[in-house]
């Protein structure tokens, strides 16, 4: 399909954290008409060395907060599209400590909604499948675009927020809006705070792997790298107000995660340990992303979760200067919460 919106100017938001640096990457390799400028606070999960080796004349970083409106007023009026990352993320830190995630994921998101709709500039909101609650482990059914919203951590509620406030954004000022809203990604430069990388990271650094509750709650896995490239199709062909669900029907129990990445590196498949289960946990998630897929010809090109994760390990393997400044403090706030 052919491009129906040729940005040549983009605001990435987040974009020093790890799907926001994926897609930074994705744009610089693959669109070399397109500058970006990445707007990051640099929290504890942004990471300027994320974005090393892209020639100064495709990036801009600009150190500063989605919730600063004299900032935006700055920088907004020169793009043609905002494509919005920037978020916190981690559900368990949400539990901790919600507020965060209110500031950054409302206010953060309000703040660029009325920029993008003073100075005329479109916007991708960039989101998650988990604002559509979960499914049982046995429902036949998937997530699509029709699915009620129905979040159940305070990480979730914000998003769903978010969703909301971009909703009417399109529909009361006509603001030029897309939604994404996709599964759980895995690949390089994710924080060790997260599933895959705290696994592949312990077992590198000695430490058994630590598995919530049972162990039964399915994830449904994307590679990054496909997320960026139908984020990018959704910004240049997407219909305007709509939302596009991404997913690439990867779906395993955290059980058989954690068992493929032992046998990878070499370990018995039973050496982990249970932790205590993380309140409200979602049991499942599972993306129908036909419409994406249909309506816009993207489809996965990772579509061997084994081999993905393989890569992954080498990848976490081979950077152990990249994750190691963090591995500690993350470790040690996971033990005062009993995980
Ligand atoms: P991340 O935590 O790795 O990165 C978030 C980035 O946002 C960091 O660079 C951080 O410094 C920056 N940031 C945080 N607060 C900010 C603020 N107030 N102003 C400016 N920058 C700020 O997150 P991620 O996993 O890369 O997720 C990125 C986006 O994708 C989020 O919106 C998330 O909801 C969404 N998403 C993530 C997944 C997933 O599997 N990780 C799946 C679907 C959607
Ligand atoms: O579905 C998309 C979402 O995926 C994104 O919106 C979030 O930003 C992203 O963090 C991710 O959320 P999850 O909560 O699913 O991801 P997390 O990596 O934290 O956990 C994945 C699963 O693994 C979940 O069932 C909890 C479990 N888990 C997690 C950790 C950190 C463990 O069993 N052990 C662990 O040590």
């Amino acid at each position: 399909m052919t491009e129906i919106f040729s940005p040549k100017n983009i605001i990435v938001t987040g974009g020093a954290g790890f799907i926001g640096s994926n897609f930074v990457h994705y744009v610089v390799n693959n669109h070399p008409g397109v500058h970006v400028t990445v707007l990051d606070a640099l929290t504890y999960a942004g990471n300027r060395e994320n974005l090393a080796g892209i020639p100064d004349d495709r990036l801009t970083f600009i150190h500063g907060n989605i919730c600063d409106a004299e900032l935006l007023d700055r920088i907004v009026p020169q793009a043609d599209a905002i494509v919005h990352y920037a978020a916190e993320s981690h559900n368990d830190n949400s539990i901790a400590d919600p507020e965060p995630f209110v500031k950054t994921n409302v206010e953060g998101t309000f703040r660029l909604l009325e920029a993008a709709r003073k100075y005329d500039v479109r916007f991708h909101h960039v989101s998650t499948d988990e604002v559509y609650g979960d499914l049982a482990l046995d429902d036949p059914h998937k997530f699509t675009e029709e699915t009620p919203y129905h979040p159940s951590s305070p990480y979730s509620s914000t998003k769903a927020s978010s969703d909301m406030m971009v909703r009417a954004w399109h529909r009361t000022f006509g603001l030029r809006t897309t939604i994404s809203n996709c599964s759980n990604n895995y690949g390089p430069y994710q924080h060790v705070e997260k599933f895959i990388p705290r696994q592949i990271t312990n077992v590198l650094e000695g430490i058994r792997p630590k598995l919530y509750g049972a162990g039964l709650n399915v994830r449904d896995w994307i590679h990054t790298e496909d997320h960026s490239r139908a984020v990018w199709t959704i910004l240049t062909q997407g219909r305007l107000g709509e939302t596009y669900l991404i997913g690439a029907n990867g779906e395993k129990n955290n059980i058989d995660v954690i068992e493929m990445i032992l046998s990878i590196m070499g370990k018995p498949s039973d050496d982990y340990d249970h932790v205590k289960d993380r309140p409200g946990h979602d049991r499942r998630y599972a993306i129908d992303s036909t419409k994406l897929q249909t309506e816009l010809g993207w489809k996965p090109l990772y579509t061997d979760f084994e081999s993905g994760l393989k890569k992954t390990v080498e990848w976490y393997t081979e950077h152990r200067a990249w994750w190691e400044p963090t591995k500690q403090a993350t470790e040690a706030k996971y033990k005062k919460q009993g995980q």
